[in-house]
């Protein structure tokens, strides 16, 4: 049996890996701490929140000396760290508060582990939840490997990859058990309609224009979010100790191509005639420091680990957009109130 503190599980992919976690490990201990910001819902977890091994605890990682306190009430023998600010324009609009999740926080809980673990490492695990887009930006070929300099663009990137390096540091100063891992771009339920997949099915929706941003040429490589969480599970147990794992699905989509497919999609499933959604397409001013393209090699995580990706771009897309569409209540839920004043502010000079 084992006590797993999962941060930031209110939030997207945290909601997927705490499911995961819950109902695959009915033995563990399943600790949920979530300080529950405008991203985070706990009716992501509706579904597993009765369940005798979920718990949840709302706290700020931020707050050390209340890490402190959770390490030493609860003794988590392992940490799945996924609490972050998420949002590179939320990044661009206000950059400290991911200095302080991202960086001061993740540094309080490594203080935190390593404190209470003593230097007795056995059976103990760190794992560092991270992005693709420490890596920076690639031009027309390329991928990104485990490799790659960091060469990150935006106060969200450049706060990741610094908590990256302060991650590593523990391990290499201070021995604790880390592993990090690096993902590209996750689409999929419960994704907060700020970005790009789930605001374009919610503007769709209103008959709201779909704001492109430059001339919509930027790529980026996506997978299924509960791909995601299954290659968190198979890192979480078999990945060893100090190492990297890029995670990926070989799936790469120009901004405007898989703009015009969700259109598509919806149309059909509301019943609209063709080109009714992409009528809405509105070029609006470039993201500043917008990286071009990236693309991640998972090569490494497949042949070593024997993980690969459960599903096709075109059936995982279906799969949300029918998500949405039959979760509206969550959608209009989470986008009222001080949603509409972010969206407002946003895009009001673009
Ligand atoms: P999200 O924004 O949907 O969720 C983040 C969660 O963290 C929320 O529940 C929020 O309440 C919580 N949180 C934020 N600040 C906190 C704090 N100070 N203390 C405690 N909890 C706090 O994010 P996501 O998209 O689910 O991303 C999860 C992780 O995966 C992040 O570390 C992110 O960098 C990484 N990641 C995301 C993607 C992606 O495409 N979304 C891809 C690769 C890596
Ligand atoms: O690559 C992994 C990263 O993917 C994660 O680390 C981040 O947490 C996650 O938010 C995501 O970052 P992106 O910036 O790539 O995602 P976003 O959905 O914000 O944007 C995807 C692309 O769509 C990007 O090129 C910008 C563009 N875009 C986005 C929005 C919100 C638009 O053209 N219009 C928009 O309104």
């Amino acid at each position: 049996m084992r006590r797993i503190l999962i941060t930031g599980g209110a939030g997207f992919i945290g909601s997927h890996v705490v499911r995961l976690f819950v109902n695959k490990y009915p033995q563990h201990d399943i600790y949920n701490l979530d300080k529950l910001t405008y991203a985070g819902n706990l009716a992501n977890l509706r579904d597993v929140e009765n369940l005798p091994n979920y718990h949840f605890l709302k706290a700020d990682i931020v707050d050390g000396e209340h890490i402190m306190e959770l390490f030493k009430k609860y003794q988590f023998d392992s940490v799945i760290h996924l609490a972050a600010e998420s949002h590179v324009d939320r990044s661009i609009a206000n950059p400290m508060e991911f200095i302080m999740t991202n960086i001061v926080g993740t540094v309080n809980l490594l203080n935190a582990a390593r404190h209470y673990w003593q230097n007795d490492f056995e059976g103990k695990r760190f794992y560092h939840i991270s992005t693709d887009e420490v890596y920076g930006s690639l031009g027309d070929t390329g991928m990104f490997t485990e490799t790659t300099p960091y060469d990150p663009h935006s106060p969200y990137s450049a706060s990741k990859a610094s908590s990256d390096h302060l991650v590593r540091a523990y391990h290499d100063t201070f021995n604790l058990p880390v592993v990090i891992s690096n993902c590209s771009n996750n689409y999929g339920p419960n994704q907060f309609p700020e970005k790009l997949i789930p605001l374009f099915i919610n503007n769709i929706r209103h008959k709201k224009p779909l704001p492109v941003y430059g001339k919509g040429e930027n790529v980026r490589d996506w997978l299924y979010v509960v791909d995601h969480a299954r290659a968190i599970d198979v890192i979480f147990h078999k990945g060893h100790d100090g190492e990297t794992y890029n995670i990926g699905g070989h799936n790469e989509w120009k901004n405007i191509d898989l703009i015009k497919l969700m259109c598509a999609v919806m149309d059909e499933k509301l019943g609209n005639a063709a080109g009714t959604s992409e009528s809405l397409i509105t070029y609006v001013k470039d993201r500043a420091g917008h990286d071009l393209r990236y693309a991640i090699d998972s090569s490494k995580l497949q042949r070593e680990l024997g993980w690969v990706p459960s599903l096709q771009f075109e059936e995982g897309i279906r799969l949300t957009v029918d998500w949405y569409l039959n979760n509206q209540d969550w959608l209009d839920e989470v986008t009222s109130g001080t949603y509409q004043q972010y969206y407002d502010r946003m895009y009001k000079n673009r």
